[in-house]
């Protein structure tokens, strides 16, 4: 059996990583998420984008994968599993699985936003999150930015070209912690369905996919994945 997994922020939310769209008590809440993840957003006050990221960045290594991470990387001992992330922290890798392919990037990669070279920048370690910090600068005076896919920029091809092949080779499909909004990525579990593909949804909440997809589990990630391809042959009759 070939699983599929697309996965979004809710899948780290108990793991200590708040999401983007529930977070109301952050110190950004009082901004879109639009603000904080655009390339308006880090035009118009970089300061504000990058004391974000390094407040997440530092979240996320601080926090564990959780039942969640692991069921999925357990799932591997029972079928050939491709996980698409929306993330960019690697709490999929660190709980154990191998094959992940990161459409939005990753949090733990840098790179000049002007000339593009790669980065290792020295980090500070906050010990609480600071509304504004001063980006990291380049050798060619340009700000040091996170390797991620924000709001107005293109996705990596590469990623989003295993996404494709990953859907269309899956049996089934499990989407699980997405508000599924955000496009192109939320096309994904829609080619399954218009592929006639089993799709399973994982979210204590209703998504715009809710009423599409094969079975709605009206629940967290750690109380649903675990054990749930063991039993996939059960549930799908
Ligand atoms: N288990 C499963 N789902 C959960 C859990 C949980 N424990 N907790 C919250 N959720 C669900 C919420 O109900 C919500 O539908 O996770 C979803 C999180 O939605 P968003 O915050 O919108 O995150 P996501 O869908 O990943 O956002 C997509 O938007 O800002 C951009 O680039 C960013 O990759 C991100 C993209």
């Amino acid at each position: 059996m070939q699983v599929a997994v697309f996965s979004g922020a809710g899948i780290s939310a108990e793991s200590g990583v708040p999401t983007f769209r529930d977070d109301e008590v952050g110190l950004w809440a009082q901004y879109d998420p639009y603000e904080v993840s655009s390339i308006d957003g880090w035009n118009r006050h970089p300061e504000l984008v990058w004391a974000w990221y390094l407040w997440r960045w530092q979240l996320s290594r601080r926090v564990e994968p959780n039942l969640g991470h692991r069921a999925i990387a357990d799932w591997e001992q029972h079928a050939k599993v491709h996980v698409i992330t929306q993330n960019v922290d690697n709490l999929h890798e660190r709980g154990g699985s191998s094959t992940v392919h990161h459409l939005h990037g990753s949090m733990f990669e840098f790179r000049c936003a002007d000339c593009d070279h790669p980065s290792n920048p020295v980090m500070p370690e906050l010990t609480e999150p600071v509304l504004e910090v001063a980006p990291p600068v380049c050798d060619c005076g340009g700000l040091i930015r996170p390797g991620v896919v924000w709001f107005g920029e293109d996705l990596p091809d590469g990623p989003w070209n295993a996404a494709v092949e990953a859907i269309d080779a899956a049996d089934v499909l499990i989407v699980v912690g997405t508000s599924g909004v955000v496009y192109p990525a939320a096309s994904l579990p829609e080619r399954a369905l218009d592929q006639g593909k089993t799709v399973i949804q994982v979210n204590p909440e209703p998504t715009p996919l809710s009423d599409r997809v094969t079975v709605h589990l009206r629940t967290t990630a750690s109380a649903a994945l675990p054990g749930m391809v063991q039993r996939l042959p059960f549930l799908l009759g």
